[in-house]
């Protein structure tokens, strides 16, 4: 099929690549012209694994290209919205100019039976509004909400673990409907969920999605907060929780929270929208959940300044981590980078290491110092602090080895990824989130 993508960040970018991959015909547009530029060479502009490759390939079988110009999406049946919905200027809703300038652009080229695919996380209600616009052409509007991880992209949109398509009026009968399940063919065939919905639902089912996430993650953080008081161990506590099917151990990794392009802004969109709705209670936990979620940075930096006896003004400490995961270069919303600029603030001297997100980091936090070997970077530190749990330092830095490295004899966990029995046995004095 012909397809058109509407967006080349994140989400576009691998929709693209991971579409051609499958056998469609696909033209990536962005307005970006540095971007188009970059992934024209087959050069992912951002890191994500397997991108690079995928883009490559896509280029080289011709099946893939990119432009800045939208005309390029005239005479492809499928056009998928996947442009930025980022957190308002001055209040928590979503800004929607982005999508409401695709679409505008998009209109001009579209022809009677087309589809157009919204995928960006929007409020619930956005389908209906765009709806009219879009169906004066004679096309048809679908939302068909995207649930990728940041890392793992590639994979989750080849192979996602299910398919959620927002139709008008809900009927899983329509054209719309198969046309859908014939871009998705090869997860259809293998019997993925294909869930056909009403508009309405699809918007719906991305951001009660996020919200769950984020709340179970919040979850495990207040208890680790009441871990904190009590003397209890929270990686313990989940664990025991964890085996429990109906609750299950993922997503309850305590530390500093939650951060990125999606939950924090998709959480506050969400109680904006439900608020405009007249039901800002149904949600109004969501509010916790967001200040629990930011306490725990201040946690963290309080933890530093604990185990560096009660300040951190001109303490050597080298913060292991930029980017808001690991395996991903995006610092939108980082916890990791702001536990940094904060003991930064306090007077530290903060040395900030990741194996991929410096260069962005860099750009917005110019103030700290950047070094990009982590052996280097942990040189003369009096304190470290892990905030992103890459291989590199959760597995692969031994505290033995790390004695040969730094002054201090102090690491402060903020992803509770270490086995603090072995750093204490090396002589470390260990703190983590949540655990005595
Ligand atoms: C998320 C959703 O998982 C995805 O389905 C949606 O499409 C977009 O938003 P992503 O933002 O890539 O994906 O990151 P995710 O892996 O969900 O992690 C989000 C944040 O939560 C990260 O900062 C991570 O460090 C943190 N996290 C995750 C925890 O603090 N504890 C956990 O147990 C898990």
């Amino acid at each position: 099929m012909r397809l058109s993508v509407i967006g080349c960040g994140y989400l576009g970018a691998v929709h693209a690549a991971a579409m051609a991959s499958i056998g469609h015909d696909v033209v990536g547009i962005d307005v970006d012209p540095r971007k188009i530029e970059s992934l024209s060479r087959g050069e992912a502009p951002f890191y994500e694994p397997e991108l690079q490759e995928l883009l490559a390939a896509g280029i080289e079988s011709g099946r893939l290209r990119f432009t800045t110009d939208v005309a390029a999406a005239s005479g492809s049946s499928v056009h998928f919205i996947g442009v930025g919905t980022p957190q308002q200027k001055d209040g928590y809703a979503a800004d929607l100019t982005y999508v409401n300038a695709a679409v505008d652009a998009l209109l001009p080229y579209l022809r009677p039976g087309d589809i157009v695919a919204g995928k960006s996380t929007v409020p619930v209600g956005t389908a209906a509004e765009l709806a009219p616009r879009i169906e004066a052409t004679g096309a048809t509007l679908v939302w068909n909400p995207e649930f990728l991880r940041e890392g793992w992209a590639v994979q989750d949109t080849i192979d996602p673990d299910r398919l959620v398509v927002g139709v008008p009026g809900g009927d899983a009968g329509t054209e719309a409907a198969d046309l859908l399940r014939e871009v998705y063919h090869p997860a259809v065939a293998k019997g993925t969920p294909f869930i056909v919905t009403d508009w309405a639902t699809a918007e719906l089912v991305k951001v009660a999605a996020n919200a769950f996430l984020a709340t179970k993650i919040s979850f495990i953080n207040a208890m680790a907060e009441i871990a904190e008081v009590t003397g209890a161990d929270v990686t313990q506590l989940a664990d025991a929780i964890g085996h429990d099917v109906r609750i299950g151990r993922r997503f309850l990794g305590a530390g500093i929270g939650f951060g990125g392009g999606c939950l924090p802004k998709d959480i506050r969109a969400f109680s904006a929208r439900a608020e405009e709705l007249g039901r800002g209670e149904s949600v109004a936990f969501l509010r916790e959940v967001d200040a629990i979620n930011l306490r725990r940075r201040e946690r963290a930096v309080d933890l530093v300044i604990d185990a560096l006896g009660g300040s951190v003004f001109k303490k050597n400490v080298t913060v292991l981590g930029a980017a808001f995961k690991p395996y991903s270069d995006d610092i939108r919303d980082s916890p990791a980078l702001d536990v940094a600029v904060r003991l930064h603030g306090l007077g530290a001297w903060v040395t900030i290491t990741d194996p991929a997100a410096i260069e962005n980091a860099q750009r917005l936090h110019p103030q700290l110092n950047y070094v990009a070997d982590r052996d280097e970077a942990l040189r003369a530190a009096d304190a470290i602090v892990l905030v992103t749990e890459w291989d590199e330092y959760r597995r692969e830095l031994t505290p033995e080895h790390a004695s040969t490295l730094t002054t201090g004899r102090v690491v402060v966990d903020g992803r509770n990824g270490w086995d603090a029995a072995a750093w204490r046995a090396a002589g470390w004095s260990y703190y983590g989130m949540g655990r005595p």
